[in-house]
Formats: structure tokens, sequence, C-alpha cells
């Protein structure tokens, strides 16, 4: 464990670098170091996350490394390997790179199941789930009536459904799907709705994602598939169109599904990092067994980089000491993920729930509150599509905004032009927020194309950019499986540096639960009538019976 006088000591050293005069310059370093661009770019293979346009000069650098060495980063990575409970709030390791691993790969799991135990059980889910899917594929699996599935519904929400639709959107837009794939994760009726419009039932095969298999939503909505599955073909025909994939084998059973059906996993799997496990099993049988295992292939180099590299030359513990100059440092709240690739379009929600799940927390794994901030809140969409909506605040709004920005350098699609001007879109937002505009710059254009005076005076101050804006930028070679696979290894080791280093139980997600109870109170008073837990609540319960007419 750090010892607090190092570590409190490492920590004062960054503030006092952040309360420098020019700690947010960043075009200043540029001018000063003409090497920066080159000396604060790492590669780990053809991946490239460059951090030049970023506060942090070589200062601040050492500081951010020697604060991972006070707070024992090496020895918390280790732990987290070897199967160690990283997890303590729920007594609990946090071992979803076993499910990525080969046996040898020396991860251990907890509870002294030994050394490779994780990497074996994980291996035997996996062939199950391989089989299970060459069989759907070619047929061998039908549904109840005959006929070959052609689509896959997938029911579950959060990390039993933003990992698998994003990770299948991201294999299956450009290179086309092995079957129609789609998500039901909320309890919004439409959705359920939608689906059995749409879909034959004869032709779709269900599958319920829930590591617990108590998530009300997901039990809802599988509930309402199997109606519409034994409506159209019998209540016999539930069986061949249904599959689990839960770590509740008994909940499982009592729902109805076989149990060579489920395919089953550990709790050393949480569920933001659980669409390498059965969880997956959507993507593999959307994009194909090769793509999945190949994206398990791109987790677990990352994985490998992670568990040796330097800190210095270690991406995740970059990328997440880069977080902690903002957040920290320099007291900056929010992060904007841009990835200039339609195919990621839901890779900054699945983001959302890795980062903040994980790591939006105040209270420390010594159970006080923490003395610093921690996650900051994060968003994005696609660029260019983020340009024309909120970018306006990023460039020039009164917060500044990191931005991550992602890019495939090799498009898979034949309209090169359209991916040169992506392309161009997203470097140029980063160095517009870098670079910015100054007054005098807007004023001598305005002057230069005949603009009058009065007109330069009234319009200039709102065409200026402040600039020194921070982006880091995540440079792919070309997104693939095995690239995706390690941007999301990327950041999941970013999440765990970070919370490790705030002081946070990463693994855990008590927050989430005070609204699971309080909605189950205020269940039967929208039918019944009654007070809800506070006035405001109980006049808006009034109000909503009121308008359908039920009071
Ligand atoms: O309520 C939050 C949460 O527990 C997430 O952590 C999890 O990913 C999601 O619900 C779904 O849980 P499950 O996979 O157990 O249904």
């Amino acid at each position: 464990m750090p010892s607090d006088s190092v570590l409190s000591q490492a920590w004062h050293r960054l503030s006092a670098l952040a309360a420098r005069p020019d700690a947010r310059a960043i075009r200043p370093l540029f001018a000063a170091d003409p090497g920066r661009a080159g000396r604060f770019t790492v590669h780990h293979g053809d991946l490239t996350v460059d951090f030049s346009k970023t506060s942090i000069d070589g200062a601040a650098l050492v500081a951010l490394l020697e604060l991972a060495h006070a707070a024992d980063l090496d020895g918390f990575r280790m732990r987290l390997f070897a199967g160690g409970k990283v997890n303590p709030t729920e007594n609990r390791a946090a071992m979803h790179m076993a499910l990525r691993s080969h046996a040898g790969d020396g991860l251990q799991a907890a509870l002294g199941d030994g050394v490779d135990a994780a990497s074996k059980l994980a291996a035997d889910e996996r062939e199950a789930m391989r089989r299970f899917v060459a069989a759907v594929h070619d047929g061998t699996l039908r549904g109840a009536s005959g006929e070959r599935f052609d689509t896959v519904v997938n029911i579950g929400i959060g990390g039993s459904d933003l990992g698998p639709l994003m990770a299948t959107e991201a294999l299956t837009l450009a290179r086309g799907a092995r079957m129609q794939a789609r998500f039901l994760s909320n309890v919004d009726g439409n959705g359920v709705a939608a689906l059995t419009r749409e879909l034959d039932p004869a032709r779709t095969l269900v599958l319920v994602a829930s590591k617990s298999f108590t998530t009300e939503e997901t039990a809802m909505n599988a509930r309402a598939m199997r109606g519409w599955i034994a409506g159209a073909l019998g209540e016999a025909a539930v069986g061949a169109h249904f599959a689990a994939l839960s770590t509740n084998l008994k909940a499982v059973a009592a729902f109805g599904i076989a149990p060579e059906r489920v395919f089953g996993f550990r709790d050393w799997v949480g569920g933001r990092f659980s669409l390498w496990s059965p969880v997956g099993l959507v993507i593999a049988l959307a994009a194909g067994w090769d793509a999945f295992q190949t994206m398990l292939d791109g987790g677990r180099d990352m994985d490998a980089h992670f568990r040796a590299a330097d800190f210095a030359d270690n991406l995740p513990v970059l990328l997440a000491l880069v977080g902690i100059w903002h957040v920290n440092a320099l007291g900056l709240g929010q992060h904007c993920v841009l990835a200039y690739d339609d195919r990621l379009r839901r890779f900054p929600a699945f983001l959302q729930q890795l980062e903040m799940e994980s790591n939006g927390k105040s209270v420390g794994l010594d159970g006080a509150a923490v003395a610093g901030r921690t996650c900051p809140v994060i968003f994005g969409e696609p660029g260019t599509n983020a340009q024309h909506s909120f970018m306006q605040l990023v460039h020039q709004g009164t917060q500044v905004i990191p931005v991550d920005f992602i890019l495939a350098a090799v498009p898979d699609h034949e309209r090169a032009e359209a991916h040169r001007m992506l392309a161009a879109n997203a470097l140029a937002q980063a160095a517009a927020l870098m670079g910015g505009k100054t007054l005098a710059a807007v004023e001598a254009e305005m002057r230069a194309a005949g603009v009058s005076e009065g007109e330069i005076a009234r319009l200039a101050p709102h065409r200026v950019f402040a600039g020194d804006r921070p982006s880091t930028t995540i440079l792919l070679r070309r997104l693939d499986a095995f690239s995706l696979g390690r941007l999301i290894a990327l950041y999941e080791h970013k999440v765990a540096v970070q919370g490790w280093l705030w002081g946070v139980s990463s693994f855990d997600q008590w927050g989430v639960e005070l609204g699971k109870v309080l909605a189950r109170a205020i269940l039967p008073a929208l039918t019944e009538g009654g007070a809800g837990p506070d006035a405001s609540t109980g006049a808006l319960i009034a109000r909503f019976r009121a308008l359908r007419g039920e009071t």
C-alpha cells in the first residue's frame, strides 16, 4: 500500500505545477520544444496516442508518473492480474482479462483456484459459445418450426447491452452481418412493440443477457418476448428460441431456459467489462466467430502491454494520467469523446457506463470521503456530426472540456475522398481547439474582406477562439476486430488506473441501488395512488394518475 505522506506529496507537487500561471497554456509548449509532438506521443504497434495537445509539460509528466509510483500503481496492477480482490466492497476480483487470455498467460483466479484456472474456465466457456455460434450459422440449430435463424435479439441493459451493441455495430456496419442483431434494453414498451411488429418469430433467436438475472427491466422484456414466441409458435417452441448468458444459473433455470442453452460466467466479470464473456454472444452471432475471437485477441494484446510496459510508455497509464491532470490538477469536470467513425457511434455511451459507473464515486476504499474530484462527466457523438451540434460549446463555451479524438487512418469502404474529409475534420478540430484564433487575426481577416470598422468592432469578438483547449488523439491504422478489442481494453485499464489513483472502488456500483428500491416502492402508488417518498414525487404521482384519468 502507498505511504500516505509520499502520496500526498505527489498530489501536492501536481497541484503546485497546476497553480503556475501558464498551467493551461498549450501553444507555448510547442514553441519551447520543437520535439514536443514526438515526445508526447506514444505508440503500441500501429496504435498511436498523441497527448501533445494538452498542457502537460515535462515537469507535469514527471509529477504524474511520480504520482503513479507513489500510489503503488505497480502493486495494484499486479494484484489485478493475480486475481486479487480489487473489488473489496463486493469481495471479488476483477478478472475480465481472463476472458481474452490464453492458458500460460499467468493470470490467477481469485479464491485460490490457481494460476491459469480463470483462463481455462474462460476457454471452456468460449468453446461452448463457439459451438453454439457454429450451429446457428450452419443451420444445425434452428427455430421450432424448422426455419433457420436470421435474427438475434439481445435482451439486456447496462453492461449486458452497451458493450455488445457497440461492438456489434463496430464490427458489422462496414463488413456486413452474418445475422441481423437487434437490442432490447429499456423497459419502455416501445422496444418490444417495434421488435414484435418487425420480426418473424420463427426466425428469431432471443438471448437474455443478465449477469445477475435479477434485473427487472431485462426480466420484463424477456417475459414479453417469451410471450411473443409462445403466442406465435406455441409454448413448446420457447426452448428452441431462447438462450441465456448469466452467472445466476438457478434464476435462469427458474425462467425456463434449459441448461444446454445457458452460457455461464463468474462473478469476477463486472457487468460493464462483460462483452468479452458469453454476454458477447450476440457479437459473435452477428459478426462471426472469427471476428469475436480476434476482438478478444486485441484485448489480450492490450493486457500484455498494460502489464509489462513502463508507465512512461504505457498507453492506459498515460491516458489515465492525462485525465488526472485535467480533472484534479486543472479542475476540469467534463470529458468529451469524439470517434470520427460511425461504426463507433455507441462508443461514448459504452464509455459513459465504463467510466462513470466505475469511478463516479465520492467515498474512498477506506470508507472516507475522497479528497478531490473523481470521474468527469463523459459525453460524445461521432464526428463530424458533433461539430454541427455541441462543439460550439467546446470551442467557445465558458468551460474547458478535454476531448479524445479517435480516428482510423484506413477506411473499410471505397469512398476514399469521404474518409480524407472525415480525417481532415478530426485533425482540424483538435488543431482549432488548441490553436484558437486571436482578436487581431479575426480583425485582420475581416478588414481584408472589406468589412467596415463598425461591423468589425461589433462582430469580431464573437469570432475569437481562445485556444489552448486540450485534446488527445487516438489514431488506429484501421478499425477492425483486433484494434477494436485493443481500444476497448485501453479504456478499461485507463479506468482501473484512474480508480486506483482516486482511491475509489472501481468495480462496484452501489450508486444504482437507491433508485431501484424507490422505483419498486413507487410502482404500486402509480396504480393504487399513495404518497411518494417526498412531497414533490407524491404530487407528480397524483398528476400522472390524473392525466391518465385514474383519479
Ligand atoms: O444497475 C446497474 C447494473 O447492475 C449494471 O452494473 C449492469 O451492467 C446492469 O445493471 C445490468 O445488470 P445485469 O447484467 O445483472 O442484468
